[in-house]
């Protein structure tokens, strides 16, 4: 009888001890906070995922984080406003400064114009901690649902000390991409997110996250873009260049309130002639004029970068062209004309000076 005592206290002590390591070892776990807008990666056929579904559609995530979930918004990216864009770089803000004990962020996103928001917070997020926007290209409802891998991967990153400094990060198909560089390349493959010529920042490999380079244009914490007292973002345009354009696009923005109008110019700049009347109209109104290319990589150049004493005659046209412009041209350098659109946006709710904006291209 004492002999059986003995054992059963025994074999509680056991039990007892064991549960204190898993829970020991559980609250080691870093803590990473999922704050879902919606997109495909939720759009189950008949009523959308929830946060708290998301997380339970990942069991094996208590593996790696102590995962915790809020619902922002549930609908599909191109629904999100720009409003909702403010709020929500305010929120994350005001999660990481009031929790120094967060260790990361996934915010999960629909992938049309994923990039475009994720640009955005990481221009306006100012904290080293990660910050990592997880879709998919399947939904819930669909065979080969790859969301809850990557909702995985997300909050993996979102946990990594390496993934700390690098900027918000976009997380899909195990490859992490700088928001900054990435783009959605195809409507319907799983590679979709692509940083082009950049390639990846790292990948999510079954055994660790693995980073190769590192983000050196100014973000997050070393941003200067401030949010507080900013109660709307100004309407900037995108204008594609193409055989035959006119003026009236243009002409139109200027006219409808744009502040700034992004040209998705031909090759290293050009324009179409038809389109130089309504530029010089628009930037006569005030309005800034960025050149980007729509080639989908490759860089405009500041007037600065090219010598002062560069003749006319050895100028490219482009160039050419924004020197007779007035100021307020600007030379959007390597990005895409959709992350110059969010840039300007940023922009122009902390200055209305040409130069400073420049510099935001070259250093952003
Ligand atoms: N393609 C999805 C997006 O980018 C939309 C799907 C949905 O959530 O309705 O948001």
């Amino acid at each position: 009888m004492t002999r059986r005592l003995i054992g059963r206290s025994c074999a509680f002590a056991l039990v007892a001890l064991t549960l204190h390591a898993v829970v020991s070892i559980a609250a080691d776990l870093p803590r990473v906070r999922l704050v879902a807008t919606g997109g495909t990666i939720s759009n189950r056929a008949g009523s959308r995922l929830t946060a708290d579904e998301l997380l339970l559609a990942v069991p094996s995530l208590s593996r790696y984080v102590r995962a915790e979930a809020e619902q922002f918004a549930n609908v599909a990216s191109s629904q999100v406003t720009l409003d909702q864009w403010l709020q929500l770089a305010r929120h994350i803000n005001d999660l990481y400064q009031k929790d120094p004990a967060l260790s990361g962020i996934v915010v999960t996103s629909g992938t049309d114009t994923l990039e475009e928001l994720a640009y955005f917070l990481d221009l306006t997020v100012r904290d080293v901690r990660p910050v990592v926007v997880v879709g998919s290209m399947r939904n819930p409802s669909t065979l080969g649902y790859e969301g809850a891998a990557n909702l995985l991967e997300g909050f993996r990153v979102a946990a990594e000390p390496a993934a700390r400094n690098k900027g918000v990060l976009v997380v899909l198909n195990d490859e992490i991409n700088s928001a900054r560089e990435v783009t959605k390349t195809d409507a319907l493959r799983l590679h979709t997110f692509q940083s082009r010529g950049y390639g990846v920042l790292g990948v999510v490999d079954p055994d660790r996250v693995v980073f190769y380079r590192d983000v050196v244009k100014r973000h997050t914490a070393k941003s200067e873009f401030d949010l507080a007292g900013v109660t709307t973002l100004p309407r900037v345009d995108i204008i594609l260049v193409y055989q035959g354009a006119t003026s009236d696009l243009v002409k139109c923005a200027a006219d409808a309130g744009a502040k700034g109008i992004v040209l998705a110019a031909a090759g290293a700049g050009a324009t179409a002639p038809g389109q130089s009347e309504g530029i010089d109209y628009a930037a006569s109104k005030g309005v800034f004029i960025v050149t980007t290319t729509r080639t989908g990589s490759g860089r405009i150049a500041a007037d600065r970068a090219q010598p002062a004493s560069m003749a006319a005659e050895d100028a490219p046209a482009a160039v050419l062209q924004r020197r007779q412009r007035n100021s307020s041209s600007i030379a959007g350098e390597d990005l895409t004309p959709l992350k110059a659109r969010v840039l300007l946006m940023v922009a122009l709710t902390k200055t209305q000076d040409p130069a400073t904006i420049q510099r935001f291209f070259t250093e952003y």
